[in-house]
């Protein structure tokens, strides 16, 4: 191998049975969509029911570039049926190793074709699976646009019958379409109260908790405003005035800043004006049981929540391609954005209609026929 090739050599995963990928791209789409869809309907609210890789095969001329956000929980590859609360069969999860990576991948490719260039995608996946599949998504998404394996606790503690730990959490694979051009908001975690009385140890007499931050930040200025003298103070060595000295006179007067008694001065933060902690990569929220939600592996809603508001801006399209219930949908809608939903089970299908009726969502029900 020569140094050249080294380096550019992609990490693959092989097995028997895998197409190539511009031939997925290629395929003639098979059946068709009744009633036909026309552009303007497709990037609004619809449903369509069928199996998803030729519904997408109709669906990418419309929706290419356009989605900025698609969530979607396929089958995990588990070689079970799924069935809901009167034990009838939901969905079917049979496919298993090799031919499951295969399904799975060549629906990514279509998916991926639909995203804009702000947009981003979450796949959840139990662990099983989730590390051949992140494979498979570093070669459909790229390595480089990999973004988090977000571990979320998905139900209570339970004593497993093996020798082995207990296992109470699944995956969320989360990829750009292009690092750092995706949509990302912000949206803090809350502090609990006792992390706020840690975090705000001081007390306000008028404004309640608070803690004091330095004035100065590392690196010196040459020349500029904030390495010069202020109220007879330079900052430290090897350090500059975090604000301009305008601004620093400024906060002194409106009682932002408080002096020890050595001379030394810090910014006083609020505990009420605290934005929330940066959201990390271990989340809890955990599922309903069975007997309390419509359809089998339904997914919380506060989960989609987050991951919609921060991967989506108000008006934006987003695609869940094994919508099940149909909470994708239903959250999209209630956070003011668009959606689409495919789901191959006649079960989904019911509960997705009742799920946005009671919503009181709007939504185009198509279907996929023949093929
Ligand atoms: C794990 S469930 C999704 C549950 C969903 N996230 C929820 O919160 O209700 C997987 C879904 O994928 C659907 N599915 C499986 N294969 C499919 C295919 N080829 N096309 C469309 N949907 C498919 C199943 O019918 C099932 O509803």
């Amino acid at each position: 191998m020569t140094k050249a090739n080294r380096k550019s050599a992609k990490l693959q995963l092989i097995y028997p049975g895998k197409t190539e990928e511009k031939k997925i791209l290629r395929k003639k789409a098979a059946g068709k969509i009744t009633p036909a869809v026309r552009k303007k309907n497709t990037l609004s609210d619809s449903f369509f029911s069928g199996d998803n890789f030729p519904v997408l095969q109709h669906l990418v001329p419309l929706l290419e570039g356009k989605v900025d956000l698609i969530y979607i929980d396929p089958p995990f590859g588990t070689g079970k049926d799924f069935h809901d609360i009167d034990n009838d069969t939901a969905y079917s999860d049979k496919l298993t190793d090799a031919a499951f990576l295969e399904f799975l991948r060549v629906r990514l490719i279509l998916l991926r074709e639909c995203l804009s260039p702000g947009g981003s995608i979450c796949l959840h996946i139990d662990k099983k699976a989730g590390h051949y599949v992140k494979l498979i998504m570093d070669e459909v998404f790229g390595q480089r646009n990999f973004l988090n394996d977000i571990t979320r606790v998905k139900c209570n503690p339970k004593n497993f019958a093996r020798n082995a730990y207990g296992n109470y959490s699944d995956m969320i694979l989360f990829y750009a379409k292009k690092r750092d051009r995706n949509i990302f908001n912000e949206t803090g975690d809350m502090l609990t109260k006792k992390e706020e009385e840690s975090f705000f140890r001081k007390i306000h007499p008028v404004h309640g908790r608070y803690t004091t931050n330095p004035l100065h930040a590392p690196g010196e200025t040459a020349n500029g405003d904030t390495g010069r003298k202020w109220k007879g103070l330079l900052p430290p060595k090897g350090r500059h005035w975090r604000y301009s000295r305008k601004e620093l006179d400024r906060l002194d007067k409106a009682g932002l800043i408080e002096w020890s008694d050595s001379n030394n001065p810090r910014k006083i933060v609020f505990a009420k004006g605290h934005k929330g902690k940066k959201v990390q990569d271990v989340w809890e929220f955990k599922d309903k049981g069975l007997s309390f939600s419509d359809y089998p592996t339904q997914k919380n809603h506060e989960l989609l929540k987050r991951i919609i508001l921060h991967s989506t801006n108000p008006g934006s399209l987003v695609l869940d391609a094994f919508a099940g219930s149909g909470g994708t949908l239903l959250v999209a809608h209630q956070l003011g954005r668009h959606f689409i939903g495919i789901d191959a089970s006649k079960k989904s299908q019911a509960v997705v209609r009742k799920t946005l009726k009671e919503g009181k969502v709007p939504c185009s029900f198509y279907k996929h026929i023949g093929g």
